[in-house]
């Protein structure tokens, strides 16, 4: 038996026919007819860092040992199917991976996501660039196959709706993943809210500053017109949503250009935002958000992220890459390892018993939104299925629906920088105002631009 997958070796313990080791819509129940076990057969559109971090330890995990709740019971969730622009990544994970991983079908090209959508799958995650998100995402939804996106989930509120439009229609779920709400500084903090210790926010920062290697190396294929705020910003922005709650009200930006590509083009070094929200008090609050890909590659963690909250009865202030771990290694930190690490996010480590894992709250988020789909899919009887999946749609922290003041805000910040980009600075976006729900006012113009129509 040795090393095979353990899929594998239920199935030739029950007896089953290789002929159907191969991958094929339904093949793993037919090979586990004898056991109840159950299986959720997942697809991935873009196989880049965010991949490697976090979905890989997941996938590989479930791999060696499915999923499990006494709810909806074994759970196999084998990646069966990707998607990728070259399948150069595809190859080369194949490879390295070995017996780790399901054999998946790598799907390339134009029509990638279309073959990827109709081979199968009851879930698809889409971790492809930030403004090719929607197009896969439509696709996935359209098969009604369960979508998990990366954040930023859309760039416009004309997106999300169109995206929940067809989740609703096809019975599916259509989630977004923060991981950073799955922090556990973040959790604490959100406790001291929900739980009256800190009370009303009145303002505060966050700062998320990326290395270069990101803008020049990682995203170069994709950077030209992006910018950092768009992709990490919105980490901070779906925090203060989700943490703090309130309606928000206005969104300004500032940002600037030079080293990523040339000062007058569309291409963003870092950014400033702004964004005030109001409270059923009446009362409001201001939270400043800087970001950058541009920090140098020596700095002394992956990630700089810092924020402080300022309350009427006290201040929170957290680093991600001061909490505990200083290391140096001769001739290696700070370029190919880091000095401080998020071990909380994603450490990969030796456990006490011997075992090789990665673990953390990046991987964490992926597990959970496959058993909140277990669940949906085989915790209880199917004439129950509609109020299960209802139940998963009711949880705010990942589903897209609840994603509307973080797209919202991010569609702003988008406006803001296209016409800063050519020469009209300092535009400010309004939520909900006389005019319709997503509103640009350019100084010095009377007319403003809708965005959006209808309510945020
Ligand atoms: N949660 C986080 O902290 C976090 C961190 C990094 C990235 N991300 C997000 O994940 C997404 C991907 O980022 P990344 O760092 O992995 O990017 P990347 O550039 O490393 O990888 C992008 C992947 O998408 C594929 N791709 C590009 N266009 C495609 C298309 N049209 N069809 C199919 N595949 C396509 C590429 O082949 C590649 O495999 C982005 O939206 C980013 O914001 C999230």
């Amino acid at each position: 038996m040795g090393s095979a997958h353990p899929t594998l070796r239920k199935s030739r313990e029950a007896g089953c026919d290789y002929s159907l080791w191969r991958w094929g819509a339904g093949t793993l129940a037919r090979m586990n007819s004898a056991s109840s076990l159950h299986e959720i057969p997942a697809g991935m559109v873009g196989m880049g860092m965010i991949f490697d971090e976090t979905y890989r330890p997941f996938f590989e995990r479930a791999q060696a040992e499915h999923v499990w709740d006494r709810r909806f019971g074994e759970v196999a969730v084998p990646l069966v199917a990707v998607a990728t622009r070259t399948g150069s990544r595809a190859e080369r994970y194949r490879r390295s991976a070995g017996d780790r991983i399901y054999p998946f079908h790598s799907y390339t090209g134009d029509d990638s996501i279309r073959d990827l959508v109709k081979s199968g799958v009851k879930v698809a995650c889409v971790a492809t660039p930030d403004n090719r998100h929607f197009d896969a995402a439509k696709q996935v939804l359209e098969a009604g196959v369960h979508l998990l996106i990366e954040k930023p989930s859309v760039l416009s509120l004309a997106e999300l709706d169109e995206l929940d439009r067809l989740a609703r229609k096809h019975n599916v779920l259509a989630k977004v993943v923060y991981h950073k709400l799955l922090d556990p500084d973040h959790k604490r903090l959100r406790t001291l809210v929900a739980d009256g210790v800190l009370s009303h926010v009145n303002n505060g920062y966050c700062s998320l500053l990326e290395p270069k290697s990101i803008s020049g190396g990682q995203f170069a294929e994709w950077i030209t017109g992006r910018n950092p705020g768009t992709y990490v910003a919105v980490h901070y922005i779906k925090l203060i949503d989700f943490t703090f709650g309130g309606r928000l009200i206005s969104v300004t930006a500032r940002g600037q250009r030079g080293l990523v590509g040339p000062a007058d083009g569309p291409t963003w070094d870092s950014c400033q935002m702004r964004l005030v929200y109001r409270y059923d008090s009446g009362r409001e609050a201001a939270f400043d958000i800087h970001t950058s890909w541009v920090t140098p590659d020596n700095f002394p963690g992956y990630v700089e992220q810092e924020v402080q909250f300022r309350f009427d009865n006290g201040v929170w202030n957290g680093h991600s890459r001061k909490r505990g771990i200083e290391l140096t290694v001769e001739g290696k930190t700070p370029i190919t390892m880091k000095t401080t690490i998020n071990t909380h996010y994603n450490g990969a480590g030796l456990e006490p018993w011997g075992e090789r894992t990665q673990r953390g709250y990046g991987v964490e988020v992926i597990e959970r939104f496959f058993r909140e789909v277990a669940m949906v899919e085989f915790g209880g009887p199917a004439s129950e299925r509609a109020a299960r999946l209802a139940q998963a749609r009711g949880l705010l922290y990942n589903d897209l629906a609840a994603d509307r003041q973080t797209v919202a805000a991010v569609q702003a910040l988008e406006a803001i920088l296209a016409d800063a980009a050519v020469g009209r600075a300092d535009s400010v976006v309004h939520v909900n105002a006389a005019e319709g729900g997503l509103v640009l006012y350019r100084v010095g113009e009377g007319k403003p631009v809708v965005l959006h129509e209808g309510r945020v």
